[in-house]
């Protein structure tokens, strides 16, 4: 469970300078039918290689592989306990994994701080909970790490939050806080923080499942508008709709595996494993 102090080292963390050259991602198939980034290595800008990790005896990730590319768009979806928050909070360093490497946009994360310090200013992140300061207005949530992290002008902080929150179409929501906003409302405010960072890569950690159904939709409308801007998006989330309309590649874990990964088209039109199809039988029919 994030603590605000980790959320803070959070948004403290996201980013610093937005990729530069991006390149739009491909995949290829192989002969096993999962599909893998095509591109070169030059673009994986994500490098999971058989990473392990557990929680005391508990195996939670058992060697998992995963390559994303610069600007490549990942759901990740999978039962509860499958380890799929512990996988993308890996990316960050928000968990340690045990072995295997993690290498973000060039810099492995081990104990170094300087390198995980380093990723975090690439990598922004978006809680189920939102994290929000509840004792700061929206824009001082949004100013708190460009100002004390980045050491950005307070005014040039507050013009960026505006813009973003303008993005998120909640501006004039600035000066409220957050308990005097709906979930929905919340939620774009979390986003917009993570963008004030300019991060190269948003990992989202089921961004709309503590969320009404009405607020849904406004979540993932302006996800879906991010999406479309090249940032590098790995998402958990179980919003199959938004997998289909937006993911390069749809990733299914389970027990810790990765067990089947795939376009959208063909992961949902036709997955390859028993317990795969059981997932969605059962995600799909809600
Ligand atoms: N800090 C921890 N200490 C011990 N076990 C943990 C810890 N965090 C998670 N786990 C266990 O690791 C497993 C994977 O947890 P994780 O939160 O990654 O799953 P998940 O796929 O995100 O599930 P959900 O869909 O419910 O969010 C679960 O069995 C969970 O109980
Ligand atoms: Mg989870």
């Amino acid at each position: 469970m994030p603590t605000a102090a980790s959320d803070t080292a959070q948004a403290a963390a996201s980013a610093q300078a937005a990729a530069s050259a991006q390149t739009t991602s491909s995949a290829q198939t192989t002969s096993s039918g999962q599909t893998t980034p095509s591109a070169q290595a030059g673009d994986i800008v994500i490098d999971i290689c058989g990473v392990n990790k557990w929680y005391g005896a508990f195996h939670v990730l058992k060697d998992v592989n995963l390559q994303v590319c610069r600007a490549e768009r990942i759901v990740i979806c999978g039962p509860s306990g499958s380890g799929k928050s512990t996988l993308i909070r890996c990316i960050n360093r928000l968990e340690r994994h045990q072995s295997g490497r993690i290498v973000v946009d060039g810099v492995e994360l081990t104990s170094s701080l300087k390198g995980i310090e380093k990723v975090r200013r690439e990598v922004g992140m978006v809680f189920q909970d939102f994290n929000l300061f509840p004792h700061m207005t929206v824009l001082q949530n949004l100013t708190l790490a460009p100002v004390w992290v980045r050491k950005m002008p307070r005014r040039q902080a507050e013009e960026t939050a505006l813009h973003f929150l303008e993005r998120v179409r909640i501006r004039e929501q600035a000066d409220k806080y957050p308990g005097q906003l709906s979930g929905g409302q919340q939620q774009r405010v979390a986003i917009a923080r993570a963008l004030c960072m300019n991060p190269a890569i948003l990992l989202f950690d089921e961004p709309t499942s503590a969320l009404d159904p009405e607020m849904i939709k406004e979540v993932l409308d302006v996800m879906i508008e991010l999406a479309e801007e090249n940032i590098t998006m790995v998402c958990v989330t179980h919003e199959m709709g938004f997998a289909r309309t937006v993911a390069d590649r749809v990733i299914f874990m389970d027990g810790g595996e990765i067990v089947e990964q795939n376009t959208p088209e063909a992961f949902f039109s036709n997955p390859r494993f028993d317990r795969t199809r059981q997932f969605l039988g059962q995600i799909l029919k809600h």
